[in-house]
């Protein structure tokens, strides 16, 4: 009789598809799925009781800025006691391959330099720190042009969009998911629609997707949204838009209109999805929001301070306590801070979105889950960064009855893989690779909060990566089974 490595016996299992809960067992054997249901009969050298929990497929934060913490941090706690197995790195155009140049706001939000020149590169220098997780990458759009036009602002001379369209497709031949860009960041700004069109169609060509952090997520989002599906229909490929929201009092509620635009564009044959972070702050390089020439009074007033390598002791605080505090107005601290030596290496977290709105977005049946977390873990970080998954779970399934809990399985498993090319994982399916959760439905949730975001879950039981125990009853186990993906191989 076959060995049996590790099986999870009486489980419920959500076998990630959106279907019913089963009973039975899962057996485990050299890193997959072996049997789902009924026992094979082996013993297995470790045996799991489910008790009370459900048994699901590992979650996939499809919106991450891991590439660093994957090297610098490589149990990547903070995943994996949410139940995420897989992370897509790679996102809002800033990716850690082909390679990082300087220390720039790229390499502080990656939390890395480079000593790679391409993918293949940075996947070798992952390998090598064996990472808990697996990783599915996506080539940015911002490093590309950083690495080819360097910051300026204009357009790309033909031989250096040429010199950009190779980094793409040399990416995607090294398993590359697809292209992501963020518009609102420097240089990726300074880009034309053409532009990114031409790179968008070197990751068509090799089957891969187009995610974005959108031109605008406020006052423009409607535009932005269309220029994001002509990309799509231009180029002719998938269109993911990363943690859609409408930013701004003035904005809310049009996530609404922004969903529809998307539903429009499905029904015309276009592919568009979209992800959420379940929060109502976003979080990134401050400096990227500012202008010290004419610094935003009404943004001021709404930002944190995650990270502040000038000024650590403002890590965690309010924009407008600290101006209280300093007898001056908040933009007088924004400039201040900004103007510091290392001021432009701070990571804000700024209140701008509806809970409303995360609702809505939560409802879409197309709508995949992404933390967006800032794994800098030496600042008071976004607490999205420890607590997106389990807060859908448990404040949004649970507590709010936004969506069943089956279909945000789904959402957080199946669909996610299937979009981003994660090939045999997000189902519990036989044969599938053994990435796998054991969840308490009745109190999962996230702890992780504004003032004190470094806090682990509560609620997620055990957690497998390819077949080994990565977690289980709150304790990190030191095997880290993560692997590097290739987009569409198994
Ligand atoms: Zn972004
Ligand atoms: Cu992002």
């Amino acid at each position: 009789m076959a060995t049996v490595d590790l099986a999870v016996r009486n489980a419920r299992i959500l076998d990630g598809t959106g279907a019913a809960i089963i009973e039975g067992d899962v057996e485990i054997t050299a890193g997959r799925i072996s049997s789902v249901g009924r026992p094979s009969g082996a013993a297995a050298t470790v045996e799991i009781d489910a008790g009370a929990m459900v048994l699901t497929p590992g979650f996939i934060d499809v919106h991450t800025h891991d590439d660093g913490a994957l090297l610098r941090h490589p149990g990547l706690e903070f995943k994996v006691s949410q139940g995420c197995t897989s992370l897509v790195i790679g996102n809002c155009g800033f990716s850690a391959a082909p390679a990082l140049i300087g220390a720039t706001d790229h390499t502080k939000l990656l939390g890395t330099t480079a000593n790679w020149t391409d993918l293949a590169g940075y996947a070798a220098a992952v390998q090598a720190a064996r990472p808990a997780c697996n990783a599915m990458a996506l080539v940015g759009h911002n490093t590309i042009r950083h690495l080819v036009v360097g910051l300026e602002r204009r357009e790309p001379t033909p031989a250096e969009l040429d010199q950009m369209r190779s980094h793409v497709r040399a990416a995607m031949a090294q398993g590359a998911c697809g292209l992501s860009t963020g518009l609102i960041y420097e240089p990726g700004r300074y880009s034309s629609t053409a532009e990114i069109i031409a790179l968008a169609r070197e990751a068509a060509e090799a089957g891969g997707l187009y995610t974005t952090h959108l031109r605008n997520e406020g006052d423009r989002l409607l535009e932005a949204v269309e220029e994001a599906l002509r990309i799509g229909r231009e180029a002719g490929l998938p269109v993911q838009i990363s943690h859609h929201k409408a930013a701004g009092r003035q904005n809310w509620g049009k996530v609404a209109a922004s969903l529809a635009l998307m539903d429009r564009a499905n029904s015309e044959g276009l592919d568009v999805m979209a992800d959420v972070y379940p929060y109502t702050a976003g979080s990134g390089p401050m400096a990227q929001y500012f202008n010290l020439d004419r610094l935003d009074p009404a943004l001021a007033e709404v930002i944190r301070f995650a990270s502040c390598p000038a000024r650590r002791e403002l890590e965690g605080r309010l924009c407008v306590d600290v101006a209280g505090e300093w007898g001056v107005v908040p933009v007088e601290v924004i400039r201040q801070v900004l103007s510091a030596p290392r001021g432009t290496e701070t990571i804000c977290i700024q209140f701008l979105i509806d809970e409303a709105d995360i609702e809505t977005n939560l409802r879409h049946p197309l709508m995949m889950v992404g933390s967006d977390g800032i794994p800098d873990l030496r600042g008071q970080p976004h607490p999205r960064l420890f607590g997106t998954f389990p807060r859908v779970l448990g404040r949004y399934v649970r507590e709010r009855g936004v969506l069943a809990l089956g279909e945000a399985v789904r959402r957080m498993t199946s669909l996610s893989c299937d979009r981003f090319g994660l090939v045999d994982r997000g189902r519990v399916v036989e044969g599938g690779w053994a990435d796998l959760v054991l969840l308490d439905e009745t109190t999962v949730i996230d702890r992780a909060t504004y003032d004190d975001p470094k806090q682990e879950s509560f609620g997620i039981g055990l957690v497998t990566i390819n077949g080994v125990v990565a977690y289980r009853d709150g304790v990190h186990q030191p095997v880290r089974a993560g692997r590097m993906l290739r987009h569409g191989r198994s």
